[in-house]
């Protein structure tokens, strides 16, 4: 859809910057509950979808969510190809979501028509109107528009972060170096014949896929782990314990009993959490069951049976996860262990050759840098940020706001001990990965700065968990809530308090400040439905609540619950 004048000249009640997941579930309910309203999407790219766009779904890409677990429960998905074990290919979520954004239409308009696509945001400002506050969404090429509330779902995986290689003076580096974002867009010309070899650096999820998709594609592969950070991803085995028919692993981690397991700053101190994490008894229980998944996942890969593996295992047990992925292929681990996997670093780019620091020199023809993420704004200013509580870079921190956080996250450093002791027993930190701070959201969301809390802005998705979509649709109604004056208002200094635990807990539990909640989903969308007062039990009690997998029709019904309070 593209802006007419008189469009552009009116304020919007909405505007909605992206247009994935986070973007395309929080426009659906807004419109749900006010389909009146002007309500406009700004998304960059040609597609929705965001990481689910066409644009971006490379050969081979699988999801790592299973069926049931990566919809929304407005709208059910159909079911997929039979694939590994209820997992889908990337391009199912895509041709999902881009139904999903035409689906239904409110005052004749569907998602998908609000969308203004290839509006890139690369600033936003503001005054003060009326006493509220009025939006103005800039893009590169000089266009705005206006509007009261903004919610930004920009996503934490678009922005690539790209290390800045030394270069040989006098000896240019000739092949091309691509970062993982753009891994479907050069997939021809890697899978070309004009390439053949190939070098993979980064040991998360992203290499991984691109390491199978270029074996498949008989490619010889040097895949490159730097040896100071935190080592190579996690990877969970998909498949399920042989009990209650379960499809995949996915299923028995969300069961409500199984998560109780893992200490969630996110539940309330409960028997239930008292006993797990705070009596011996349930503390040694829960670690034995951490120390079989630990089991379970590393003989799965097969570590310690085929010595080309081993620079793939992890540097810790499951219970410390840093960076997890899901083996999403039957064939994973014999296609990986065909590359030729080294723990090193990249001191300089020579010509076609990657030299290492210990003097090893790899020829090349492409590098492939799967690197991870930038996740400070694109679209706020460092300044606006550090207002916002967005992530900014740690040597910018102001000398005052860090003293400020750092003395709230020590109080809050003591109840994250009292509540989950076991956490006083930590591992030491990985090196090499902190270039930002957390994000200092309340509830992941909202700014804790009074100037900003008044329900004019909001930002989604800044979490990395499992099955995401659920959490984004939840997040969704939480938020339009907040943004209409729905929920109980906090102070700043409570908001405060709540961020800090929050950080507090995750640097105990994910090793380290970012937007990790790997396990914590369930408890973390609780904690969302007892805001908005609606029951989070969504088994209708007894055995089911506790051992019966949550999906996300348990979902279903939320919008019109929420309405009936
Ligand atoms: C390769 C990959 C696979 C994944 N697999 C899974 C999985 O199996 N299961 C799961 O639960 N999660 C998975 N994730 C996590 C994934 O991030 C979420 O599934 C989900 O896509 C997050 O939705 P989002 O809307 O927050 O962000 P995104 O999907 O990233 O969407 C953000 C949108 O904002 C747009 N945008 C960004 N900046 C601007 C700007 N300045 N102006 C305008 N538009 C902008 C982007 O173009 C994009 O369309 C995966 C992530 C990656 C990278
Ligand atoms: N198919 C799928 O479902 C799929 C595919 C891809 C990604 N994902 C998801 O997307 C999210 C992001 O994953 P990701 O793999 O893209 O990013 P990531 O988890 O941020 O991993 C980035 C990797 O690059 C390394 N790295 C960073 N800077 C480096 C440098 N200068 N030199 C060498 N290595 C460097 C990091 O090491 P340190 O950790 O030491 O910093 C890490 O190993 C995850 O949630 C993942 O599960 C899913």
């Amino acid at each position: 859809m593209k802006l007419t004048m008189q469009e552009r000249s009116l304020p919007y009640d909405l505007v909605v910057v992206g247009a994935g997941p986070h973007g395309l579930i929080a426009a659906h309910t807004w419109l749900e509950l006010f389909p009146e309203s002007r309500v406009v999407i700004l998304e960059s790219e040609q597609d929705v979808g965001g990481t689910w766009g066409k644009g971006r779904i490379y050969p081979g890409m699988m999801t790592q969510s299973p069926v049931g677990k990566i919809e929304f429960s407005v709208y059910p998905m159909p079911p997929p190809e039979p694939t590994y074990l209820n997992l889908m290919a990337g391009s199912h979520v895509s041709a999902y979501l881009e139904a999903f954004s035409q689906h239904k239409a409110w005052a004749g308009k569907t998602l998908r028509d609000r969308v203004e696509f290839g509006f890139n945001v690369d600033r936003v400002t503001w005054t003060e109107l009326d006493a509220s506050r009025l939006y103005t969404i800039h893009d590169s090429t000089g266009e705005s528009v206006t509007c009261r509330k903004l919610m930004v779902a920009t996503g934490l995986t678009n922005v690539p972060h790209l290390p800045t290689f030394r270069m040989e003076k006098g000896h240019e580096f000739i092949p091309p170096v691509i970062h993982s974002k753009h891994l479907a867009k050069n997939s021809e010309l890697l899978l070309s014949s004009a390439i053949q070899k190939v070098v993979v650096l980064g040991g998360a999820k992203s290499a991984f896929d691109t390491v199978q998709m270029l074996i498949n594609g008989g490619k010889n592969v040097t895949w490159i782990i730097w040896e100071d950070g935190s080592g190579p991803a996690c990877m969970g085995d998909p498949k399920p314990p042989p009990i209650f028919g379960l499809k995949n692993s996915s299923e028995v981690v969300s069961t409500r009993f199984i998560s109780k397991l893992s200490p969630s700053i996110f539940e309330p101190v409960d028997n239930w959490a008292r006993f797990w994490h705070q009596s011996k008894l349930g503390i040694a229980l829960s670690a034995f069951f951490w120390k079989m998944i630990t089991i379970k996942w590393w003989t799965a890969a097969g570590y310690d049976k085929d010595e080309r593996l081993l620079p793939l295992k992890p540097s810790r047990p499951v219970y410390y996860v840093h960076t997890i992925g899901i083996a999403n292929s039957a064939d994973l681990w014999e296609t990986v262990a065909k590359a030729k996997i080294i723990r090193g670093r990249i001191d300089v780019l020579s010509r076609k050759d990657v030299i290492l620091s210990d003097g090893q020199e790899i020829t090349c023809d492409a590098l492939v840098a799967c690197t991870g993420w930038d996740t400070r704004s694109s679209i706020f200013s460092r300044e606006q940020s550090a207002k916002l509580g967005l992530p900014t870079d740690l040597s910018e921190e102001s000398i005052s706001d860090r003293q400020h956080w750092e003395s709230l996250i020590g109080e809050a450093d003591k109840e994250v001990l009292s509540r989950f002791p076991r956490l006083e027993a930590q591992p030491v930190f990985p090196g090499g990965r902190e270039r930002t701070g957390s994000a200092k959201l309340y509830r992941s969301m909202v700014p804790t700065n009074p100037e900003f809390n008044d329900g004019s802005i909001v930002f989604l998705g800044h979490f990395i968990s499992r099955d995401a979509m659920t959490l984004a649709e939840i997040q969704a109604l939480w938020a339009v809530a907040y943004m209409n004056g729905k929920l109980q208002e906090k102070t700043q200094k409570e908001m405060e308090e709540e961020v800090a635990l929050v950080i507090a807990w995750r640097r105990r539990r994910y090793l380290g400040d970012g937007h990790t909640y790997l396990f914590d989903g369930h408890e973390y969308s609780s904690q969302l439905l007892r805001d908005l007062d609606i029951n989070d039990l969504r088994k209708g009690g007894g055995w089911r609540e506790l051992f019966s997998p949550y999906d996300a029709h348990d979902y279903r019904g939320l919008i019109e619950e929420w309405k009936a309070l």
